[in-house]
């Protein structure tokens, strides 16, 4: 018999190192790369700062003795798992490996991501998740859905806690989507990621319903149609680069801030452009974006659901070197009205953005609520709602710009000043009230309207006279509901003021096991 010394003994470590980091085997790591994707080890790699990934559980293997399994170990089971650094900063990270029983998910996978889930509470730092996965380990059966509930538990409970985001890179289906659900951004794959609770079979078995598994779940559907995926990126590498850059917006849990970034931008910058974006006309659509970029850090701006609900605009940027998050309403598409999809869309923002300590900015020119027996029957109250909620419940510091239009109700849900907004901005464009003039005319002289002899002579008379007294910001301004009226070329010094002077704000909402936000 061999010896045994510390040199074999190292071998052997060596050897099993080695087993674990061919995965599925050569042959199916072929395969995954000649299906368009990166191995996920490569991912990881890719993910971290260079030689930072410091790998958990390498020889978990999974304990399924049915269906043959125990003839069939893959040491690490099809999930790797462990720590690393994005700029210095720690965050833990899993990778699915589809190259071991395709990624699915057995007893042993899900305790390995429970594991470093709950490191990754204790240490307070965030957890990406890279999903490629054909779902629940069939052979495992129950045992493998208790690990996915498990997981679903955690997802939960760090909600708020720490920033957790999903990479979606191969398959997501049946239950499994449901923990990337919970998580704060869903990132896609273009043409390699598909996400769906019942696939295409199963739809036309049941609704007779023919799709594809790219229509019906592939990264530009859940971009742009269904508001589930935040990004969308066209290979591996750029999705794995926009994460990195994401997280340099975030802090790393809620109780820390975002890192601040020196920036050479002058806090004072004036930008005249700004004096001639909003058109005098009031109909005119403008882009909000023009605004945002003009008004930020190096002009850039990090938008978050792109292709989703474009009537309004949400992302991330930097003022003064500190992340802000920015809610505007675009004026360019939908006249910039409130809808469903904006509305859910901008109040997860919203949300997101107070529980981890970002500024909320607010651009604001909204006409009102989408009308419409659509929206009605599909509770816009109840959706609208949600924005009006996460506004008033947030306790970051908020600052408002009224560009243009600023109607109704929706007036009052785009942060404004009666629900704890802390500086409000108006351009002196701002037209703030109950209604637009036309609209207004048509209800408070509706008698004298009908008994005029030239009714569309009065209507004009009486839609200027409206104009002229309400389509301003003056009136707010009196009543104290606007700070100051602005020359939108000083907008970026006015923000960033603004901000300074609140840097040390301290609010709170009353003592509550949680409200009950409209869902
Ligand atoms: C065990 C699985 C598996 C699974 C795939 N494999 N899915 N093994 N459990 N769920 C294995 C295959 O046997 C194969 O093994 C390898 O992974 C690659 O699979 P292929 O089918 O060859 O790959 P591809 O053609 O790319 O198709 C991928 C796929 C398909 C679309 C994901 O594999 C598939 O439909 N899988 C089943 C999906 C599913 O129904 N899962 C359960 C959903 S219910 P070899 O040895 O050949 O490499 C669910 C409930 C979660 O997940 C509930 C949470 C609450």
């Amino acid at each position: 018999m061999a010896k045994v010394t510390a040199s074999n003994r190292i071998e052997r470590l060596l050897e099993m190192n080695r087993a674990a980091e061919l995965g599925g085997g050569e042959q199916r790591l072929e395969r995954q790369k000649a299906d368009g994707k990166r191995t996920a080890r490569e991912r990881v790699a890719l993910l971290l700062d260079k030689d930072t990934f410091e790998e958990i559980d390498k020889f978990v293997t999974h304990r399924c003795r049915d269906f043959g399994m125990q003839e069939q170990q893959y040491p690490g089971d099809g999930v790797i798992s462990g720590y690393g650094r994005i700029d210095g900063r720690l965050v833990y990270v899993f990778a699915q490996d589809f190259t071991v029983f395709g990624g699915s998910l057995s007893e042993t996978n899900a305790r390995k991501i429970c594991k470093i889930m709950d490191l990754a509470m204790k240490a307070g730092a965030p957890v990406i998740g890279l999903n490629d996965s054909g779902g629940a380990r069939i052979q495992e059966g129950v045992v493998s859905l208790a690990g996915y509930a498990d997981i679903f538990l955690r997802n939960t409970l760090a909600s708020g806690v720490i920033p957790q985001i999903s990479a979606i890179m191969g398959p997501c289906a049946g239950g499994a989507v449901y923990s990337p659900a919970i998580t704060d951004f869903i990132a896609m794959v273009d043409k390699t990621s598909y996400m769906f609770v019942t696939g295409p079979d199963v739809i036309k078995t049941v609704t007779h319903e023919e799709v594809t598994k790219e229509q019906l779940g592939g990264a530009m559907t859940h971009n742009s149609t269904s508001g589930v995926a935040h990004f969308l990126s066209h290979n591996d590498e750029e999705c794995l680069l926009l994460i990195r850059e994401l997280f340099s917006f975030l802090p790393s849990n809620n109780l820390e801030e975002a890192p601040r970034r020196a920036s050479s931008d002058p806090w004072d910058r004036v930008d005249e452009s700004l004096n001639g974006i909003v058109p005098a006309e009031s109909n005119i659509p403008y882009d909000i974006k023009d605004i945002i970029h003009a008004v930020v850090d190096e002009n850039y701006f990090f938008e978050v659901q792109e292709h989703y609900a474009k009537n309004i605009v949400i992302g991330f940027a930097r003022l003064d070197g500190r992340s802000v998050g920015i809610v505007a309403n675009q004026p360019a598409y939908l006249a910039g009205c409130l809808d469903i999809a904006a509305s859910i869309k901008a109040a997860r923002f919203v949300r997101f953005c107070d529980a981890f300590n970002i500024p909320l900015i607010t651009f604001e020119d909204v006409p009102g609520f989408l009308p419409g027996t659509n929206q009605e029957f599909g509770a816009i109250i109840k959706h609208g709602a949600k924005l009006l909620y996460a506004f008033a419940e947030a306790t970051v510091p908020k600052v408002t710009v009224i560009t243009r239009k600023a109607y109704g109700g929706a007036y009052c849900v785009m942060a404004s000043k009666h629900i704890r907004t802390d500086v409000n901005f108006a351009y002196p464009t701002a037209e703030i009230a109950v209604m637009g003039p036309e609209g207004a005319v048509n209800i408070i002289y509706k008698r004298e309207l009908s008994n005029a002899e030239d009714v569309e002579r009065t209507r004009a008379e009486k839609v200027e006279e409206f104009r002229e007294k309400f389509a301003n910001p003056y009136i707010a301004a009196e009543h104290g509901f606007i700070d100051e009226v602005i020359e939108p070329r000083y907008t970026r010094r006015k923000l960033i003021a603004a901000l300074r002077m609140l840097d040390t704000k301290r609010d709170s909402n009353p003592p509550k096991k949680h409200g009950n936000i409209p869902l």
